[in-house]
């Protein structure tokens, strides 16, 4: 435990960790920050001069995160492995009371690893597994720990990255992607289910795809969108949601709605 703190020390003391919300100022909190999509969400949220509470698995490996912090007085940085129930009970408890306007369920094990472009016989378990462990249920462990800071908001909106991989009217006919696929089709079912909840709470729940993003090498020779397109069209899209989007799984592009 001792050797955990002086390892962590010189972060927990350069970071911005207590930086309270000024009048009118919202909220968002975002998961797997680090990088790619999840970064320019913050950058481009701080850019809007909103509060972002910036969270990523490792602080090790959140450099650029934590340089982008120290220059912006809105944006603090927190630890939060989805997976780790510590990490999450730490953080609902500094956080309690506190309005959260929106939730943004960025994190997730991506298929980068190469059994997700092989056929049935070559799934692996071990994946799989992972892929439920962060996609869904990391996602749901998150929505559960900060369900009550989104009530706090008068128009509090939880907002979860999925793919068209899941989707099985839109996903690309092809075998691939079985780990991934699945997880995040269970997570669109679990948006789906706490649709009728957060009706109730006049919190609006959606699923959004990015689109296909330049976030690997090699994938723009794909014709994959820009990370700061996709980003931006999906802040236009969240910006514009009302009730009526409540449980619905949404387009980056324009907002048209895709079946699940
Ligand atoms: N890129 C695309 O074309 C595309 C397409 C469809 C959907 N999406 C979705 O969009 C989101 C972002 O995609 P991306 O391409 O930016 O992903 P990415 O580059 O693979 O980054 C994933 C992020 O999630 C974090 N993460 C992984 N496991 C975590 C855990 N247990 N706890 C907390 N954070 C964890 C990673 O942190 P570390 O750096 O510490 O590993 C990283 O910050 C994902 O939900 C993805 O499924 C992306």
């Amino acid at each position: 435990m001792i050797k955990k703190i002086i390892v962590y020390l010189p972060f927990i003391f350069f970071l911005n960790t207590d930086v309270y919300a000024s009048e009118n100022q919202s909220t968002v909190l975002i998961t797997g920050s680090n990088r790619n999509i999840g970064f320019e969400f913050v950058k481009q949220f701080a850019n809007k001069d909103w509060r972002v509470i910036a969270t990523t698995r490792s602080l090790e490996s959140a450099d650029e995160l934590i340089k982008f912090s120290k220059e912006n007085k809105n944006v603090i940085v927190e630890q939060l492995d989805i997976t780790n129930d510590e990490h999450l009970q730490f953080l609902k408890k500094k956080y309690k009371n506190e309005p959260i306007d929106i939730l943004l369920n960025n994190a997730a094990y991506t298929p980068r690893y190469l059994s997700s472009f092989r056929g049935i016989n070559g799934v692996e378990v071990d994946a799989t597994r992972k892929s439920f462990e962060v996609n869904t249920i990391g996602t749901m462990k998150v929505i559960q720990t900060f369900i009550d800071n989104v009530e706090e908001s008068n128009n509090g909106k939880i907002v979860n990255l999925s793919t068209k991989a899941a989707s099985f009217e839109e996903r690309p006919a092809i075998p691939m992607m079985y780990s991934y696929a699945m997880s995040k089709a269970a997570m669109n079912s679990m948006v789906k289910t706490l649709s009728f909840e957060t009706a109730e709470k006049n919190i609006i729940v959606i699923a959004i795809s990015p689109g296909t993003v330049n976030t690997t090498l090699g994938m723009g020779l794909m014709g994959a969108i820009d990370i700061d397109e996709s980003v931006s069209k999906m802040m236009a899209v969240i910006d514009d949601l009302t009730m009526d989007h409540n449980g619905l799984f949404l387009d980056y592009e324009d907002g048209r709605e895709i079946g699940w």
